[in-house]
């Protein structure tokens, strides 16, 4: 059964962007998915000290939340992310921990498919959400889309299931996934020798000054 990890930014385990979460973790069920929800964001995650460690140890010099899910995302066949949207931006927790999870793990995440989900009051949702899906565009990840940008709104879990066209949004991009998932598996075959091509030669980094 194909996996889906589902990380909750938000302090908040029940709240808006938990709810939004919920419904695309009730349809990936339906659509035979196995899902684990991380609770990232009660969690005091610290940023990237940009120190190194994980390029000899492949793993992160904090030994935190972010090791302990490293092993879920190499598991995973897709990854969602969910964040309440603080100043027009995804949470600082989120950005901590997603910074420090990409960066800090060596293994490939080509064809892992992802999806962010972003929550707001009023207004900073579209921001948030192009932040959070640029880690899964330079990873090699294929981005799932739904019928509007995948964002719900409200101050409340409540206000939040009022919002019939942000969840309708949750529900069709849990399909989508699904379908992509299962489409991508079938493509690259169980030894995955079907995956496209990764040049990783060319490093630009104009060493000679020019
Ligand atoms: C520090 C902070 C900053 C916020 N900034 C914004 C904002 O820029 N735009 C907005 O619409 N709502 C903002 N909000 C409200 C939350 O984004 C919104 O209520 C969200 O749906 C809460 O999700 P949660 O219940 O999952 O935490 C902010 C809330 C906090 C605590």
């Amino acid at each position: 059964m194909a996996k889906i990890l589902l990380l909750n930014g938000s302090p908040h385990p029940h709240g808006c962007t938990a709810a939004a979460l919920d419904e695309v973790i009730r349809v990936l069920h339906e659509e035979e998915m196995e899902t684990e929800l991380v609770q990232v964001g009660s969690q005091a995650i610290r940023g990237c000290a940009g120190c190194g460690y994980c390029s000899k140890n492949g793993k992160c010099v904090f030994d935190d939340l972010v090791n302990e899910v490293a092993p879920k995302f190499e598991a995973a066949d897709g990854l969602v992310v969910g964040s309440p949207v603080y100043y027009g931006s995804p949470n600082g927790t989120i950005l901590s921990f997603m910074d420090r999870l990409f960066y800090s793990t060596n293994f490939s995440k080509h064809m892992k498919v992802g999806a962010a989900v972003v929550s707001c009051r009023r207004g900073g949702n579209t921001a948030s959400f192009d932040v959070l899906n640029k880690y899964f565009t330079i990873s090699g990840m294929p981005v799932a889309s739904s019928t509007y940008w995948n964002q719900v709104h409200g101050f409340t879990a409540e206000d939040v299931k009022k919002d019939l066209e942000g969840l309708q949004t949750m529900r069709n991009l849990a399909r989508n996934m699904a379908f992509m998932i299962r489409a991508f598996g079938q493509a690259a075959g169980p030894d995955g020798t079907g995956c496209p091509q990764m040049e990783r030669d060319s490093f630009t980094s104009f060493p000679d000054g020019k």
